[in-house]
């Protein structure tokens, strides 16, 4: 008899949290969530509403509006995961454009939308058997999570990475937008006021620079094994 756990990945901006989680989610058979997901839903919201542009942030509307969003995922046979509904409509791909992208960090500093989302998804993991990813899981989701990890990767690595996923969807991209965008990102999540991006004490570090996902894979399957 197995038991089931809570597998929490955390880490920097395309570090590859969600293709591993996706695998590991498939393998052991437990749900997965992608809270980025939910960060960007919120995002585009707010762009659909003109609380915020690249020019403006009115966060005290947002706020107001909050119990307005709702948020659901339903998985996608044929994708293989789930895909991200914002008040019934499916928003998976146009939470991927690099105009929420460029937006979603300054939305996810706010404290109300933080704990909306956090109270969301501590319901979605009581049962346990899942595995989810952002950027504090580990440290304020599910801080009793048996098996932490946080990967890292070069800034490059990153958006060669992400660069290449959105030229295969077909999108029209630059390296040079996505690069900056990545390290923003990363120093807006790492040095907000409210659950920064940190690496919980008793998380597993995973720098994947120059690791295949089959070596990841193998690896972290050895962590979850010694724990179920
Ligand atoms: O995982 P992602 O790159 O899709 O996440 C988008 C943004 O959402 C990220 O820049 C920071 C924010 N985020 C967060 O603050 N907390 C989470 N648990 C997940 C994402």
């Amino acid at each position: 008899m197995t038991k089931k756990i809570t597998i929490a990945i955390d880490g920097f901006s395309s570090t590859g949290k969600s293709t591993i989680a996706k695998q590991l989610a498939k393998e052991l058979g437990y749900i997965y969530v992608d809270t980025g997901a939910m960060y960007r839903a919120v995002t585009l919201y707010a762009m659909q509403q003109n609380y915020i542009s690249e020019t403006f942030f009115n966060s005290k509307e947002l706020i107001a509006d909050l119990d307005n969003i709702s948020l659901s995922f339903t998985f996608n046979e044929q994708l293989g995961f789930a895909e991200m509904f914002l008040n019934n409509v499916n928003v998976e791909k146009e939470i991927r454009t690099i105009e929420v992208s460029k937006l979603v960090s300054k939305v996810a500093t706010i404290s109300d939308v933080r704990k909306k989302l956090v109270k969301e998804q501590q319901e979605m993991g009581k049962n346990k058997g899942i595995v989810m990813d952002g950027r504090d899981i580990g440290t304020v989701v599910f801080p009793n999570a048996e098996l932490k990890l946080f990967m890292t990767a070069s800034a490059d690595k990153r958006a060669t990475r992400r660069y290449k996923e959105l030229l295969d969807r077909g999108d029209k991209v630059n390296y040079e937008e996505i690069l900056l965008n990545v390290q923003e990102r990363d120093r807006i999540d790492s040095t907000r006021e409210d659950s920064p991006l940190t690496k919980a004490d008793d998380a597993i570090e995973f720098d994947n620079s120059d690791m295949g996902l089959k070596e990841q894979f193998e690896r972290i399957m050895s962590l979850v094994n010694a724990r179920i």
